[in-house]
């Protein structure tokens, strides 16, 4: 029996598979940057017995009937709302994803976006680089206080914990909201349980860490900006899809909050003209929650790991139930 065949949506570095070379044929898309083209994927996919892919990869029922032959398809990112799972376990495919590994690395970036939005780090920077620096005053570039404040937590899963520990360290009182009450972590990281419009109408910064599905989609809406209060920042760092980006395009330039911290978007990549890009009350960064080559790598080794263990007849490390 010739080796079982592994293809890799994108290029990624030899020394990551380097190690199951001999076991198994790996294959990946040639570019390290650019999505593969759909018709490519669904010729290699044939071929092979598990796929490794990327969020910019639509795993939807069409391409699990065309491959019903797939063992595995390994998701690269914790969030799999570009995967139809319903459609992969009618075929007995075994989905997997990437939690714990990008926790803390996701929380930081979280922690990050959100001081940059409260403290104006962008802007701030921004009046160098175009030579506005004038003379100190005592309003120019005034922020908002993190240390002491409310922090309402929406989608309280690790990643949430991991930030609640970070909030701490600065005394926030953090609050959270779940589909479910975390009792053991709430006397654990001293969180209070609020219902959604508690949340947004008692907290100073709102932070979205909800994963995107049918319950959740555009959550934030024009009625959730109003309920927040006139000095609230919002963060996003789970899926655009959470939001209603027009209005949050008019909450923040009408004034009805702050400001906002978004790490993603309803339609990923934007460009320069998307009117969020108009916005000084609006720090805007392009996906990069996980972007540590530390946890990049763990993140592909969890993939592989988990393509290798059900290839070799075994059970997945991290397999997603739902
Ligand atoms: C995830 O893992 O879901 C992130 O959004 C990508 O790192």
């Amino acid at each position: 029996m010739g080796k079982k065949k592994i293809y890799i949506t994108r290029n990624i570095p030899a020394h990551l598979i380097a190690p199951y070379e001999n076991e198994f044929d790996i294959s990946m898309w040639e570019s390290e940057t650019t999505p593969v083209p759909r018709d490519v994927l669904f010729q290699e996919a044939k071929k092979a017995d598990g796929v490794i892919c990327l969020l910019t990869e639509k795993m939807d029922a069409e391409f699990f009937q065309a491959n019903d032959h797939l063992e595995i398809v390994a998701n690269n990112a914790v969030g799999y709302d570009n995967v139809d799972i319903a459609a992969a376990q009618k075929y007995g495919i075994t989905i997997t994803n990437t939690p714990d590994v990008l926790t803390e690395t996701t929380a930081d970036l979280a922690f990050t976006l959100l001081m940059a939005t409260a403290r104006r780090i962008v802007e701030a920077s921004k009046t160098i680089e175009e030579n506005k620096w004038g003379d100190w005053s005592p309003f120019t570039l005034a922020g908002a206080d993190v240390y002491g404040k409310t922090l309402g937590i929406v989608g309280m899963g690790r990643i949430g914990e991991a930030v609640a520990r970070r909030a701490n360290g600065f005394q926030m009182d953090v609050l959270y909201h779940n589909r479910s009450r975390k009792k053991e972590v709430e006397a654990e990281l001293n969180l209070s349980y609020a219902n959604f419009d508690e949340l947004l109408a008692q907290s100073d910064f709102v932070l979205s860490l909800v994963p995107l599905s049918e319950a959740t989609e555009k959550m934030f809406d024009e009625d959730a900006f109003a309920r927040m209060k006139s000095s609230a920042i919002f963060i996003n760092v789970s899926r655009g899809g959470v939001v209603d980006e027009a209005a949050l395009y008019d909450a923040l330039k009408n004034g009805t909050i702050r400001a906002a911290g978004l790490d993603v978007f309803e339609k990923e990549p934007i460009s320069a003209d998307h009117p969020f890009v108009r916005l000084d009350n609006a720090v805007l960064l392009p996906h990069i929650g996980s972007a540590s080559v530390e946890t990049r790598e763990a993140m592909l080794n969890l993939c592989l790991k988990n393509v290798s263990a059900v290839l070799r007849g075994g059970a997945p490390v991290t397999e997603v139930t739902e």
